[in-house]
């Protein structure tokens, strides 16, 4: 029988923990988003994020920059949060408007305060294996994996997709791991036989049910993070992940769905960084 990786259930037992934690503190954790524009599925997530933040207890604010607001206005923004004692975390939604260059945003964060894990300190202390806030999805990746594997050592995980966001930390977090990990992407030969190796895949690719069951090894724990927003034959708008759920899941030990598994695991672990960032500056709690 496969195992379906229920993601909403799970983030729900994350979040009611969350909850407790947050109410036994003596103050309130902060959390300023920024979103730069009106994307409209930047607004549901920055709103789906904001929501759910304060089910936990957390204060959410929403700073909202027109989409003509310059890479200096958003980084004088992102000065005045890190230099606001009160505020824990910042998030800057993406995507960014096309003139403003993501990385110099991520180095203009205070480390402490970015609860992404986007800043090179942070990449850097996850390359390391020291405590850092390290990215939402691939944390949410990995719990949802630890539900049917405890110890990963010696697995091979194969990991599709080399983003900033999700690929790169994910294939680094598996290594700290001690998991066998290979990377594959849009410049790799023949990816269907490196991904029939994975004791675990993980995909990350946002081609909508580009991984068949001939892609899969038999007994894999998959794990999709893709979402694409599309029609079905009768005109009907769906989500599909990266994986043809309905070939792929009778093969697989375990698998998650698309929407219901990786997306609450996002939402949640940016609210656990959230919280970890404010002890941390407080010093209660080492994330260094
Ligand atoms: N856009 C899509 N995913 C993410 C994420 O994890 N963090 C931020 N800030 N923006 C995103």
């Amino acid at each position: 029988m496969t195992l379906i990786l229920d993601g909403n259930t799970l983030a729900q037992n994350h979040r009611q923990e969350l909850t407790a934690t947050v109410k036994s503190l003596s103050f309130v954790p902060t959390l300023k988003t920024i979103l730069v524009g009106n994307d409209p599925a930047s607004m549901i997530y920055v709103t789906n994020k904001i929501k759910a933040a304060a089910t936990v207890g957390i204060e959410a604010e929403l700073i909202s920059l027109p989409a003509t607001a310059t890479e200096t206005e958003l980084c004088t923004t992102i000065a005045s949060l890190n230099n606001d004692k009160n505020v824990d975390g910042i998030l800057v939604q993406l995507p960014l408007p096309c003139h403003i260059n993501r990385k110099r945003i991520f180095e203009a964060l205070d480390p402490a305060k970015d609860v992404d894990g986007f800043h090179p300190i942070n990449r850097g202390r996850l390359v390391v294996d020291t405590d850092a806030l390290i990215p939402c999805t691939p944390l949410g990746c990995l719990a949802l994996l630890h539900t049917v594997i405890k110890d990963l050592s010696g697995l091979h995980a194969v990991v599709m997709g080399r983003s900033d966001i999700v690929g790169k930390p994910m294939a680094q977090l598996l290594l700290n791991q001690n998991c066998t990990v290979t990377t594959v992407h849009s410049f790799t030969q023949d990816a269907p036989g490196l991904t029939r190796l994975g004791d675990i895949l993980i995909t990350a690719v946002g081609q909508p049910n580009l991984v068949t069951d001939s892609w899969v090894k038999p007994q894999a724990i998959v794990i999709d993070v893709g979402i694409s927003r599309h029609t079905d034959i009768h005109g009907k708008p769906i989500l599909s992940g990266d994986v043809d759920f309905d070939r792929v899941a009778p093969k697989a030990r375990a698998i998650t769905p698309v929407p219901g598994g990786v997306g609450p695991m996002t939402i949640t672990f940016l609210l656990k960084n959230t919280v970890k960032a404010a002890l941390a500056r407080r010093s209660l709690l080492s994330i260094s």
